[in-house]
């Protein structure tokens, strides 16, 4: 499976920190913000892995990320988006380098204490379709938020008024090669975006997204109080005690 980390976008939320940078290259406690998702999707096993920038400063992760070679990579595929087109748009850039196989897509500014690894691996005995990841927060109208009916998610509203559930769509997707067929089919949606939950919904209407339920903790850091809220969040982590077994 190829991995995808979804890193444009202007990062309008955050201004005056993202006005001369690009937001994936903000310090999240200790590391730019990309090293977090990219650690992610290494410690899954991933190896291929293509990087999309967009807005300012994409040449800078070449600078910070070079081959990759201090993550155990070979070398990092990069592409760059032009304009905001969301992150349907972004990912249609994807479907050279995915070349007719699976993909594990995470926005770059997604930072999760679960290791994702048996997600994929459940992800490679689905036999076909999509998988999300879900997790239930205390403010889900800033994110798509999924509505389930027992085992089935119905459908996933983004950004609603007011909330169906309080289980937000994380930004990790996992996608069979129809995803690129289904960009390709949709339309812009209201703020002019091609759009992830546009995408799911498309993979629900066939019967063919599945998802789970995320264990640790997880947040976004593409806002003042999410940004914030990560450094806290890896803060912990580095300082929780270690679990000595035995
Ligand atoms: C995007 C997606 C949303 C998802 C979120 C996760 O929102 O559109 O469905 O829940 O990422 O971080 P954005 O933060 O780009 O507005």
């Amino acid at each position: 499976m190829k991995g995808v980390i979804l890193a444009g976008g202007l990062g309008t939320r955050l201004r005056p920190l993202t006005t001369v940078t690009n937001k994936h290259l903000l310090p999240v406690y200790d590391k730019p913000m990309i090293y977090y998702p990219l650690e992610a999707l290494c410690r899954a096993g991933i190896r291929d892995i293509m990087i999309v920038t967009g807005g300012n400063s994409a040449g800078d992760f070449l600078r910070l990320l070079g081959n990759g070679r201090q993550f155990g990579l070979k070398d990092i595929y990069y592409t760059y988006q032009e304009g905001e087109g969301g992150i349907a748009d972004a990912l249609r850039l994807c479907e050279h380098f995915a070349e007719g196989q699976r993909i594990c897509v995470i926005l770059g500014d997604n930072i999760l204490e679960d290791d994702i690894g048996p997600v994929v691996e459940r992800f490679e005995r689905q036999r076909s379709g999509a998988r999300i990841l879900l997790k239930a927060v205390r403010d889900p109208e800033r994110f798509g938020v999924a509505v389930l009916d027992g085992e089935r998610i119905v459908r996933i509203e983004e950004k609603p008024s007011v909330p169906p559930s309080p289980y937000a769509v994380t930004g990790v997707y996992l996608y069979d090669p129809r995803v690129f067929e289904i960009i390709r089919g949709l339309q812009p949606s209201g703020r002019g975006e091609f759009e992830i939950t546009d995408v799911n919904n498309a993979y629900i209407a066939t019967k063919e997204l599945e998802y789970e339920i995320l264990r640790g903790w997880w947040t976004d850091a593409g806002t003042f109080e999410s940004l914030h809220l990560a450094a806290t969040l890896v803060e912990s982590r580095r300082k929780a005690p270690e679990v000595v077994t035995p």
